[in-house]
């Protein structure tokens, strides 16, 4: 495997929560399997007034909390603990990047790093554009004066919709070329989504039947069992579309629906996703209000506890209409998948953490075991799970032994986890290397965001013109609406519903 180059990495809100749950935890995984450039060193940024020393201890108390690998070794998280610094620094200050630049020399010289520098932005998105002006502004964007590379990660949300999107997208492009910005949907960062790719393109079985003539319609479902734990005030600005359909599940949508790309390549890849994403038929007035139906999630009981309704989680407005859960039904007008439905849906406070792809195939032309109750319709169906228990499950028919031609419906499991004992690294950890080795494969291009953006605007603008278009309470603990089983329903299908609801008590109603 490729070793990255030297580099230095800067974190740009370095004491806020993603620092200490995913990216130094990442990166000291990373240490772990040597996998870190050989001189490296990560400088955290932020305004609070820190010492190199005590960002180290903060730093180790959340490695050993969240590291994937435990137990963590002491010895050489200490050791890795040696390359991590910290300057106080007011990013939103253009004066203060001439401080920046003097210690990003400083430790340039001292890690013999050449000009290799990787600015993460974990901060809120309102500061982005003025860290990446500042960046530019100070020099500090610029490619290392022909020896060295400068890139920068910018986490979601990329944009609050079109517009914003675009504005972000045209402020870190005069400062940053296309080819040095990694916009990071974690999503992509993970084994089984990446394995769609493999799945579909280098099996020969599958992609003769992927397709309209042999695809019935596909499910994608991202459920989670907890609420907004704590980031109401993000998330009542958010709603689950934004949160989670706009980037994570187009993403997906885009990686199952995709032509084959001509070659491994990022670029080769995000083409076929922008394709697809432009081909996603636009949502009329009408549609939005037919083709989604929103939740929130209510007070309920789940296994003899209480659990709170949205409205009264912190930082939520008590009169919120914003959705924790949406199912939407479109279609993606190409030659591929002219006529097959897609259903996505997505919530908060459902009874379990799963998400998955459903592939449900056509039936087959002519039922010839039947009639009655027990008839197979012989509508075999794929699943692809992304986590948790990450694997791939076929759904067929077989005859039950005995007298007759009684089918049964049979699954063919295969579950990752027994593929190897090999580490499996976790999202940030994949993304991380992946942007020191300067592959953009599984970082979202500037476009693609925007068509994914163009797409979901009408819908999010439909909703906050019309405060009567309808949202629905449904009990924490339970599947949402019962109003989305009819985005199937219309079709003869129904969602696949992993388990059952959890919630003992609670409403459906309409808010
Ligand atoms: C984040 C969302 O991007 O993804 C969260 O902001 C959500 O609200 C999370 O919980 C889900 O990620 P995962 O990896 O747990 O499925």
């Amino acid at each position: 495997m490729k070793s990255p180059d030297d580099c230095i990495l800067v974190i740009f809100g370095a004491s806020g929560d993603l620092t200490k749950r995913k990216l130094v935890p990442a990166l000291f995984d990373l240490c772990c399997q040597s996998l870190l450039p050989d001189r490296f060193a990560i400088l955290g940024v932020s305004r609070t007034e820190l010492s190199d020393d005590a960002f180290r201890r903060h730093m180790v108390e959340s490695v050993e909390q969240y590291s994937e690998n435990k137990p963590v070794d002491s010895a050489k998280l200490q050791e890795f603990a040696k390359q991590l610094h910290y300057e106080a620094l007011d990013t939103s200050s253009a004066e203060q990047y001439e401080q920046l630049n003097a210690r990003l020399s400083a430790l340039a010289a001292k890690y013999g790093t050449l000009g290799n520098f990787l600015y993460y932005l974990a901060t809120p998105p309102s500061l982005y554009e003025v860290i990446a002006a500042n960046l530019g502004h100070s020099g500090l964007s610029r490619q290392g004066n022909g020896s060295g590379w400068t890139r920068i990660i910018v986490e979601k949300p990329f944009g609050y919709d079109l517009q914003s999107a675009r504005e972000l997208n045209g402020s870190l492009l005069q400062a940053f070329r296309e080819d040095q910005i990694y916009r990071i949907d974690h999503y992509l960062g993970k084994e089984t989504v990446q394995n769609v790719l493999v799945f579909r393109f280098a099996n020969g079985i599958f992609e003769p039947l992927w397709n309209r003539n042999y695809i019935h319609h596909v499910e994608v479902t991202s459920a989670e069992h907890i609420g907004v734990e704590g980031r109401g005030g993000y998330y009542d600005r958010a709603g689950v579309i934004r949160d989670m359909v706009q980037n994570h599940l187009l993403q997906v949508v885009g990686l199952i629906a995709m032509e084959p790309p001509s070659s491994f390549d990022a670029n080769a890849i995000r083409n076929e996703a922008l394709k697809v994403f432009q081909a996603l038929r636009p949502f009329t007035a009408q549609e939005c209000e037919e083709s989604v139906v929103r939740g929130q999630y209510m007070a309920s009981t789940i296994r003899g506890e209480k659990v709170r309704g949205y409205r009264e989680e912190e930082d939520v407005a008590s009169d919120s209409r914003t959705e924790t859960y949406a199912a939407l039904k479109f279609h993606i007008d190409n030659w591929r998948w002219g006529g097959v439905p897609f259903f996505v849906r997505a919530g908060k406070r459902l009874p379990t953490r799963v998400t998955e792809v459903v592939i449900h195939f056509k039936p087959t032309p002519h039922r010839l075991f039947g009639p009655g109750a027990d008839m197979y319709h012989g509508d075999n169906e794929l699943v692809i799970r992304i986590q948790p228990d990450e694997g791939i499950l076929l759904r067929f028919g077989l005859k039950l032994p005995g007298t007759g031609f009684e089918v049964k419906d049979v699954g063919m499991d295969f579950h990752y986890s027994e593929l190897s004992d090999t580490y499996v690294p976790s999202a940030y950890e994949r993304l991380l290397l992946d942007c020191m080795l300067g592959d953009a494969t599984l970082y979202a291009r500037g476009d693609v965001v925007e068509a994914c953006w163009a797409f979901v605007d009408p819908i999010l603008n439909a909703y906050e013109g019309n405060p009567n278009l309808k949202l629905y309470g449904y009990p924490a603990g339970t599947w949402g609406p019962k109003e989305a089983d009819a985005l199937p329903r219309e079709y003869g299908e129904q969602w696949r519903y992993p388990c059952k609801n959890l919630a003992t008590d609670g409403e459906y109603c309409e808010l």
